[in-house]
């Protein structure tokens, strides 16, 4: 009778985290997947509308329940995701929720018609940013979000406020914590159910996370509404996210392989890759039902049509045992 031991010569189970639960953590996290809009509008190369359609479908098939599937920019702006109105009906019918990025009436307008039940606008805590990625001063972003926000709640649709550079920003160095609670405040109030802080540019480290997240409850932000966004350019997301779920956040955004970036900030790199998330949630007896093996698989296979290995040191580290 086998005491579990593998015979010799026999594979290797699947690497996988031991399971070791941490005090004061959530038992569950909701991951939000971005790859397919943060990751694939930096992409270089055009990524085909098909190839697009079937990462979302293979996210899904992981156990992504919550995948931002394109943005309806300005094309221009945005060429990597000028496809939208191709791709969204193509994804539209799968299980799981699929936010898109609207900028204005106008994009908008594009999105309900093609059913999208769940929008996300997107704000800056600064002025240079607010300029580059919208051509608008940071009120005149929020006034033009105002119409934006009461349609599409008109609607029935569940809105996402995005918040860019809430640590730190590529012209104007370290972002006041005040400035921050302002605009956060101003899109709560104009009805998001929900807000996204951007560390769009990577340079925020724990105790600064936890210091903002205290001073939005301070200003009667629930932690319940807020998710988090870090991009791993100094290599701190993952401890950045660990000290957030210390502080109650459950809503966690990452990109599949560690794709993405941001046209308009140059330093931005990739966000956090979902596969090291998942093997630290994983670790920490943090259900998020998602599939690693599953996953890998997937940005493996993107990262095949991209033509270039990924980041993630999750997936560096499964690839290399399958060798
Ligand atoms: P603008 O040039 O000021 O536009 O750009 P406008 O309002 O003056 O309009 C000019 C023309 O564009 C008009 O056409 C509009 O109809 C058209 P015309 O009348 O001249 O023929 N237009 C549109 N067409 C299609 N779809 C639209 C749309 N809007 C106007 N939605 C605008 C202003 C907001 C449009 C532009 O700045 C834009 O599209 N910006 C998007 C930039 C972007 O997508 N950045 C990346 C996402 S943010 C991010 O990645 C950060 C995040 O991940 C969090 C983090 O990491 O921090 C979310
Ligand atoms: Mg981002």
């Amino acid at each position: 009778m086998s005491d579990g031991t593998p015979a010799a010569g026999a594979p290797a189970a699947e690497p996988l985290p031991m399971v070791v639960p941490a005090p004061d953590l959530p038992a569950r996290v909701r991951i939000h997947e971005v790859g397919p809009r943060d990751g694939l509008q930096n992409e270089q190369t055009a990524v085909p509308t098909e190839v697009k359609a079937e990462f979302i479908r293979r996210l899904a098939d992981a156990g992504l329940t919550t995948i931002e599937a394109t943005s309806f920019v300005h094309p221009k702006w945005v060429p990597q995701l000028a496809d939208a109105e191709e791709l969204f009906p193509q994804v539209a019918g799968l299980p799981v929720d699929l936010p898109v990025l609207v900028p204005n009436e106008r994009g908008l307008e594009r999105a309900l018609s093609l059913g999208a039940s769940r929008i996300a606008v997107f704000a800056s805590a600064t002025e240079s940013f607010a300029k580059a990625n919208l051509n608008r001063t940071v009120d005149e972003a929020l006034a033009m979000f105002e119409p934006v926000v009461a349609r599409a709640k008109d609607s029935g649709a569940h809105v996402r406020g995005y918040l860019s550079m809430c640590f730190g920003d590529p012209w104007e160095g370290a972002v006041p914590v005040h400035q921050v609670v302002r605009v956060c405040r101003a899109l709560l109030d104009m009805g998001c159910d929900e807000l996204s802080l951007g560390d769009t540019i990577g340079v925020a480290t724990p105790g600064h996370v936890l210091e903002l997240l205290s001073a939005l409850n301070e200003r009667r932000v629930p932690t319940a509404a807020l998710g988090v966004h870090f991009h791993d350019t100094y290599g701190q997301a993952l401890a950045n996210t660990l000290a957030a779920l210390q502080h109650g956040v459950t809503t966690v955004d990452a990109s599949a392989g560690g794709l993405g970036g941001c046209p308009y900030a140059k330093s931005a790199t990739g966000n956090l890759a979902t596969e090291d998330l998942v093997w630290m949630l994983r670790g920490l007896g943090i259900d998020t039902g998602v599939d690693l093996g599953r996953l890998t698989a997937t940005s493996e296979w993107m990262a095949a049509r991209l033509g270039r290995p990924s980041p993630s040191r999750t997936l560096r580290a499964l690839s290399h045992k399958e060798q």
